[in-house]
C-alpha cells in the first residue's frame, strides 16, 4: 500500500501554524525531567503486533512477544517473577500473547531489562515518559484524563504549551527518547485502512534533531521528516532513523479544532506545499 498521507500529502509541516516560541524552555524542562524521573522502555513487540512491513527483517531485533511465546516453563517463571504483581503474571495464559505496553499484562521495568539481557530483545525507546498515561491505545480517544503526577510536578511549562494547542481536548500524551545509535522500528499505529480519517495529533521535535521516515511499502520509498513540529498519517508506516546523539519527541493526542482543520486544508491545498522536507 502507498502512503496513505494526510489531506493528501506525505505530512504536514505544522511548524507556521502553531507558536513554538515555548519550545525552548520545555526543551529544557524536559530534558531535566529526563535526568530526575526514572523512564521506562517501549516499543519491542512491532513484528508480533503485526504492525511492521514485510521485507524489512532486518528492521525489527528480537522481539518480547515472540519471545515471551516460545519461553519454557521455566523461563515464563522467571519473567513472572520479576513482574509488579508476580501471581496475577503467573496465570496469564503465554500463548494467547497480550504482554506489554497498553495490554492486558504490562511488563515491568525488571521484567524488560531481563528481557533485553537475557533474550536480547530490542527496545527501541528507552527513555519514555506518559504525560497523560492511558491503559489500552483505544483509550487516547477519551479527552479529558488526569496529567501524570509526575507531568504536574516536573514538567509544568510541557504541560501548558499542550494544554493551549489547537485541541478540542486531549487524550493521551507522552515523551519517546531514542538513545544514540537506536533506531525506531518502522511499524503503523493505526489501521491500514485509506477509507479512514487519519489520527488526529501533533509531534513536536523541540530540539529539531530528529529524522522521522515515512515508508511506502509499494514502491519502497522513504520520505524524511525533520523539524520542529508536524503531523503525518499513523497508519503509514513509520520510524526513526539512528544517529549518533540522543533524540526525542513529544506527542499528543486530541481531535483538532474546526480552524485549526481549515488552516491545515489551506496550507495542503497551496502550491508551495510546506510537506516536503528538504
Ligand atoms: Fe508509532
Amino acid at each position: 500500500m502507498a502512503l496513505l498521507g494526510v489531506l493528501g500529502r506525505p505530512f504536514l509541516d505544522l511548524t507556521k501554524l502553531l507558536d513554538l516560541g515555548a519550545l525552548d524552555a520545555v526543551h529544557e524542562e524536559i530534558c531535566l525531567a529526563f535526568a530526575q524521573l526514572p523512564t521506562s522502555y517501549t516499543g519491542g513487540s512491532h513484528r508480533s503486533m503485526g504492525i511492521v512491513p514485510t521485507g524489512r527483517p532486518s528492521d525489527v531485533g528480537r522481539d518480547y512477544g515472540e519471545v515471551i511465546r516460545d519461553l519454557d516453563d521455566a523461563g515464563f517463571a522467571r519473567l513472572a517473577s520479576l513482574a509488579d504483581d508476580p501471581e496475577a503474571f503467573a496465570r496469564a495464559p503465554r500463548k494467547r500473547g497480550g504482554f506489554g505496553e497498553e495490554r492486558a499484562h504490562p511488563l515491568s521495568r525488571a521484567q524488560m531489562l531481563w528481557l533485553e539481557a537475557r533474550h536480547s530483545v530490542y527496545f527501541p525507546w528507552k527513555s519514555y515518559l506518559e504525560l497523560m498515561p492511558v491503559e489500552r491505545w483505544e483509550d487516547k480517544d477519551e479527552l479529558g484524563k488526569p496529567w501524570s503526577r509526575e507531568a504536574l510536578t516536573f514538567l509544568p511549562q510541557t504541560v501548558a504549551f499542550l494544554s493551549q494547542l489547537p485541541l478540542e481536548g486531549i487524550g493521551r500524551a507522552n515523551v519517546m527518547g531514542l538513545k544514540s545509535f537506536d533506531h525506531g522500528t518502522m511499524h503503523h499505529d493505526g489501521p491500514r485502512d485509506a477509507s479512514a480519517p487519519p489520527a488526529e495529533f501533533m509531534m513536536f521535535c523541540p530540539a529539531g534533531n530528529k529524522e522521522l521516515v515515512l515508508y511506502d511499502e509499494a514502491s519502497g520509498e522513504e520520505t524524511v521528516v525533520r523539524g520542529r513540529a508536524f503531523w503525518f498519517n499513523d497508519s503509514d508506516f513509520h520510524g526513526v532513523r539512528a544517529a549518533p546523539h540522543f533524540r526525542y519527541s513529544l506527542r499528543v493526542d486530541g481531535p483538532f479544532r474546526e480552524e485549526f482543520r481549515r488552516a491545515l486544508q489551506d496550507v495542503a491545498a497551496s502550491p508551495a506545499s510546506q510537506s516536503e522536507s528538504p
